[in-house]
């Protein structure tokens, strides 16, 4: 592995601490760090050397007795910082001058990956100062990567989206900026790809003849309590919609890729989020949701009279021969009964295969089957179908095939979404990371629909809501 520096714009913020500094420590306890690698912190907070070995320590998030604390030690070694206010150059020529010290140091000209761990409003100044500094630029053609790791919100609407994306087009590659979706990383996401391309028998019913809808979902027992002024601009169709679950709709919905390699993936991906069809202002009043639970304006940050959703529930449609007339329902709100993310498809009901009794009457007709993608917690899959009920009548009732990752010893732990993440960006492979054209498919579908979103009804939901009506 080629030597790499890391650098955290904005280690001292919340998501270093919460994502990206446990990911790092277990890469490295891992051994999937290379043998040579620097993670250097960029923030404005003033720290001496000591003070912040301790604040990154306490920040790894180590529960007690889970790594020894030689390893933890030999971890920071590799951690330094350099303090700097966002808009000043002097501080990025010191960053520029820091890495050319540890590039001397090891002989070598390394690697660079910069995370900006900071809120959006921030990346234009960050990237253009990063781009002025050349901190942008490798040592030559050969040796040396720069890479980029961009967060979401990836802009707040199309238009910023796009002058972000125009922002990074010029000063990277395409191959250069990860943007991150840290659902493409989860394992049970990722297993949709195999389930469908790898198991041929479900290819032939995945198709508009067979699939009656499907249903994805995204709900969390958390509140945005902590986040309230950050989520208050957002809103959940903007925070999870406009990515997670267009991404999880995207891989239900994709054609099988040319190959299973990142520019194919990534190139499929696209082409079914372009094919969602724009939601007329009449239809969406009649088929979408809205609401807000109880005590969000409540919230510290949250605007009095916000009308910020977080729940929403929307129907898409995909304008292909495959998907035409099939609704994709997508679903997600804070503050819910419980934690869950899956994916329902479901097949359409048996009763138009059913054949008469004997003496002329129909059959009960059997439900739907219906395959389950369990994403998150109790990652696995299912298999609603109907068997006879033993005895003289022919009865049918339903019953479940489940697979459940927990269950199967051989199976290592699900690799954390950061971990894979980081780990990815290393290897320069961008599967798990969202293309420019993903990100302006997506954003034209949502665009469309925050047009007549103040439009929709707001309801207000009691926390610990299990549905909204
Ligand atoms: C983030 C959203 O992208 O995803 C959060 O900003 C949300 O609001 C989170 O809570 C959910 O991610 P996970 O991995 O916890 O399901």
């Amino acid at each position: 592995m080629y030597p790499t520096i890391f650098v955290i714009i904005g280690i001292t913020g919340d998501l270093a601490a919460r994502k990206l500094l446990p990911a790092l420590l277990a890469l490295y306890i891992k051994k999937l760090l290379p043998p040579r690698f620097a993670i250097i912190g960029f923030s404005r907070r003033a720290f001496s050397r000591d003070e912040f070995r301790e604040f990154i320590r306490e920040r790894l998030n180590v529960r007690p007795g889970e790594f020894h604390e030689e390893d933890i030690k030999h971890f920071l070694d590799h951690v330094s910082y350099e303090q700097g206010f966002f808009d000043n150059m002097p501080a990025y020529e010191r960053l520029a001058g820091r890495l050319q010290e540890i590039d001397e140091r090891w002989g070598q000209c390394s690697n660079k990956l910069f995370h900006l761990s900071v809120p959006p409003n921030l990346y234009e100044t960050i990237l253009t100062h990063l781009a002025a500094s050349k901190l942008t630029l490798p040592c030559d053609d050969r040796t040396g990567w720069t890479r980029v790791l961009i967060e979401k919100p990836f802009g707040y609407d199309i238009e910023t989206a796009r002058s972000l994306d125009k922002l990074l087009g010029k000063l990277f590659d395409e191959k250069q900026i990860f943007r991150i979706d840290h659902y493409l990383a989860k394992e049970a996401l990722q297993n949709i790809l195999a389930f469908r391309f790898m198991n041929p028998m479900f290819e032939p019913m995945w198709h508009r003849d067979h699939i009656d809808k499907v249903h994805i979902k995204l709900f969390e027992k958390g509140s945005a309590e902590g986040r309230g002024a950050f989520y208050d601009k957002l809103g959940a169709l903007k925070d999870v919609g406009q990515n997670h679950l267009l991404q999880m709709l995207a891989l239900i919905a994709m054609n099988r890729p040319r190959t299973f390699g990142a520019e194919d993936i990534r190139a499929e991906r696209a082409k079914i989020l372009d094919k969602l069809v724009r939601l007329s202002a009449k239809e969406l009043k009649k088929t979408a949701a809205k609401g807000q639970y109880a005590g969000y304006l409540a919230e510290s940050g949250v605007a009095g009279n916000s009308q910020t959703d977080t729940y929403f529930r929307v129907v898409a449609r995909i304008n292909t021969p495959r998907w035409k007339g099939v609704p994709f329902y997508l679903e997600s709100g804070k503050a819910m009964a419980e934690s869950k993310a899956e994916i329902d498809v479901y097949f359409k009901s048996a009763a138009k295969h059913a054949s008469p009794k004997k003496d002329g009457a129909a059959h009960q007709p059997a439900d739907q089957n219906i395959l389950t993608f369990r994403i998150q917690p109790d990652e696995g899959i299912k298999i609603k179908f109907f068997v006879k009920t033993p005895g003289y009548a022919f009865n049918v009732e339903p019953k479940t095939l489940k697979f459940k990752y927990a269950d199967v010893t051989s199976f290592p732990d699900l690799p954390d979404d950061y971990e894979r993440l980081i780990n990815d960006a290393f290897a320069g492979d961008q599967t798990l990371f969202a293309s420019t054209e993903e990100i302006m498919a997506s954003w034209k579908f949502i665009t469309h629909i925050l047009e007549h979103w103040p439009e929709v009804t707001l309801t207000v939901y009691e926390r610990g809501a299990k549905e909204i009506a």
